[in-house]
């Protein structure tokens, strides 16, 4: 009898526990050589927990992780690397202020020097040829701060398969929500770079777009509450039968609530009359009513996150005016921003949306705490502001130990629904939202759309920034496209005449 070789990796009866929490209950897990491994699962599920476990940011409770077959109690990160295993990880780790090439070798120098002296140009031209293998257009020698957020996730994945040229061993690569931040050009570059390294590594992909799935892996795992729900080679999922091993009950219909969908509004609440942002936005006009939906359209660096930032005063204009409820806005101010009810969901969440030290509490208070500030007694008192977070808690189904438990002990989707429940629990009249759906699981997705319907009922306008079209079309009332930092189109689209993909798209390219 002739034995197979071992899978790469294996994860035998693993269970992870974090004080009280039990992030994993007994895992089994099995990636096979040169393969490409999906893991799915709901946010809070435990997919960067298994990743923490394999390469050693975090030691198992219980059980075992093999490598080739092989027990291994890998200690740090860097023994992990040793072994093989290079992870991106959720939250971006690079330094900014070093060049692409020293981020990408960080850690790795000594194996480019001799004799005490860095071969700076050894490093620079091995970072090279790694960028080009992976078809990756960056340039070493580029400042990683001055790259956007994509292209330092793409530098963080050339990071990772430049292990297989570094240690004499055959790479397992983990990639937690890689594509979540990225372009639809920059997926298809990962995607190609993924097949063309399937033969030189070992892939786990973990994602919440099953498109991501279905385009690049072999086989699939989900996993619900900590344990493992399904597991099937690529050829015999589908999407149904994913989504149900995923949130525990089929699909939806009406997933974007189009039947909820309103199509009178109420009187203009935000006015936005030739706002022009030198070099990156020629003058916009848009009003935007109350209860209306207004979808911002267009490919990376057109203009529509731009828009974003003036509306909420990240960003001052370089001319014209905007308005709210008829009264002017003091452009390039938060704070004014903030007092005329601009809430905001900003694409750089872990940046700019929570501060990780903080509780779920202070979190979610700090934006209606803020609103009052300069009067003489705080208007929510300690007991109402836990009525309050644990309410919130309950309804969008945050995953957390408690009100008290810091933001950075949450998953990376928990987090961002104390984004949403902040501005949820203060009220705005005006909600600019960039990317809403990134990094939250499919039935998150449905319970923030359906909060959107409501705000929406309530007489909330919201501006819709996004790149995922299936989302733009089927929640916005109508749907105004970017090209090259000025509006090339605006596209109706009721409930009952959604345009097409193509239709927009065309106004994008
Ligand atoms: N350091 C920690 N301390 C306490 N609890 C933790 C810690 N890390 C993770 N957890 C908990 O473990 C559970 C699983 O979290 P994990 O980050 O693995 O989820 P995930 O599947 O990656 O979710 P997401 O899709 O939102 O990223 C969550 O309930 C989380 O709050
Ligand atoms: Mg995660």
């Amino acid at each position: 009898m002739t034995s197979l070789p071992p899978p790469a990796l294996e994860l035998k009866a693993v269970t992870k526990r974090y004080g009280p929490v039990t992030a994993l209950g007994g895992v089994d897990l099995r990636l096979d050589r040169h393969s490409v491994l999906g893991l799915v699962g709901e946010n809070g599920a435990g997919k960067s927990s298994i990743i923490s476990v394999i390469n050693g940011t975090a030691r198992p409770s219980e059980g075992q992780v093999l490598v080739a077959g092989r027990p291994v109690t890998l200690g740090s990160p860097a023994e992990a690397a040793r072994a093989g295993i290079a992870t991106v990880f959720q939250e971006q780790g690079l330094v900014a202020n070093l060049l692409v090439y020293e981020n990408i070798l960080l850690g790795r120098e000594r194996q480019f020097s001799r004799a005490g002296i860095l071969g700076a140009a050894a490093m620079r031209r091995f970072a090279g040829n790694v960028l080009g293998e992976l078809g990756i257009a960056i340039d070493p020698d580029a400042v990683t701060g001055a790259l956007t957020f994509g292209e330092r996730q793409l530098v963080e994945i050339a990071k990772a398969f430049a292990l297989g040229h570094l240690y004499p061993v055959e790479p397992i690569v983990l990639l937690d929500e890689p594509t979540s931040a990225l372009s639809d050009r920059e997926t298809e570059i990962l995607f190609d770079s993924i097949r063309r390294w399937r033969s030189k590594a070992s892939i786990l992909l973990v994602s919440h777009r099953l498109s991501d799935v279905f385009a690049v892996c072999d086989a699939v795992t989900t996993l619900k509450d900590g344990r493992v729900s399904g597991h099937w080679p690529i050829d015999s999922a589908t999407p149904d039968l994913l989504h149900e091993a995923i949130v525990g009950r089929p699909r939806s219909a009406g997933y974007y609530k189009e039947h909820e969908q309103r199509e009178t509004f109420g009187e203009p609440v935000l006015e936005l009359v030739d706002v022009e942002v030198s070099g990156q936005l020629r003058p916009v006009s848009l009003s935007v009513r109350a209860g209306e939906i207004v979808g911002v359209a267009g490919v990376l660096g057109s203009g529509k996150t731009t828009l974003g930032h003036v509306i909420t005063g990240a960003l001052r204009p370089s001319r014209g005016a905007i308005r709210v409820h008829g009264r002017p806005l003091r452009p390039g101010s938060r704070a004014a921003a903030l007092a005329a009810d601009i809430g905001s969901v900003p694409a750089e969440r872990n940046v700019a949306g929570v501060i990780g030290m903080h509780s779920v509490q202070s979190n979610l208070v700090l934006p209606s705490i803020r609103s009052f500030a300069g009067r003489f007694l705080p208007i929510l008192s300690g007991r109402r502001q836990a009525q309050t977070t644990d309410r919130w808690i309950q309804r969008l189904r945050i995953k957390t130990a408690g009100r008290n438990q810091q933001i950075r002990n949450l998953s990376g989707g928990n987090a961002q629904k104390v984004v949403f429940a902040k501005w949820l629990a203060r009220g705005v009249r005006v909600f600019v939202l960039d990317d809403p759906g990134r990094g939250l699981d499919v039935g998150a997705k449905e319970e923030i759309y359906a909060l959107l319907r409501s705000l929406a009922r309530d007489g909330v306008a919201i501006v819709l920034i996004s790149e995922n079209l299936p989302e733009i079309i089927g929640l916005s009332n109508r749907i105004i496209t970017f090209r090259g930092g000025a509006v090339s189109a605006e596209i109706p689209a009721p409930a009952h005449d959604k345009p097409s993909e193509t239709a927009v798209v065309t106004n994008m390219v």
